[in-house]
């Protein structure tokens, strides 16, 4: 009997779980030469982020700082959106992407900040605020 239920559970884990995960999420439906643009834009984004990560183990705050600002942060906006990225995006995902540069302006300021008194765990705090917008928008929609 309990192994009934165990093997049920499993078999919800792994189908039932992807299914009701995907149910739940808003497709953004792009043509899809901006869907292409935009995997390829977000393949940079987890990029930039190990690469911040790294620079940040070797507390070297200012490269970590200018990664961000200009990967990912306000002055990268122009770079997200060539190609008309940014006008096929839903409202409320381009809402939760502003927030996402700004937060990695933020980080940028708070990295510049921390070099002063070596504070990692400051940086990191303002880094998980950025990859906190991420999953916030990971979580709602899916491309396809
Ligand atoms: C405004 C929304 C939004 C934000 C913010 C966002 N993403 Fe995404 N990302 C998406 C969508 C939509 C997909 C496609 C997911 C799907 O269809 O299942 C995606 C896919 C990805 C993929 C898979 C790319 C591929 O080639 O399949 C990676 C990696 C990724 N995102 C990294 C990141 C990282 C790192 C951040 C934060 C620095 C980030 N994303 C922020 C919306 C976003």
């Amino acid at each position: 009997m309990i192994y009934k239920s165990l093997i049920f559970i499993l078999i919800f884990l792994v189908v039932g779980l992807p299914v009701t995960a995907n149910a739940d999420r808003q497709s953004a439906e792009l043509p899809s030469y901006v869907s292409k643009q935009l995997m390829s834009n977000m393949r940079g984004n987890l990029d930039t982020l190990e690469k911040i990560t790294h620079l940040l183990t070797e507390s070297n705050y200012t490269e970590a700082a200018d990664m961000a600002e200009n990967h990912l942060g306000m002055s990268s906006v122009e770079i997200h959106y060539q190609k008309f990225v940014g006008k096929y995006l839903p409202k409320g995902m381009r809402q939760i992407s502003r927030q996402m540069h700004q937060a990695a302006t933020d980080f940028a300021l708070s990295a510049r900040e921390a070099e002063k008194d070596d504070d990692l765990q400051k940086a990191f705090a303002a880094l998980s605020q950025v990859m906190k917008q991420c999953v916030a928008c990971h979580k709602l929609y899916r491309a396809k």
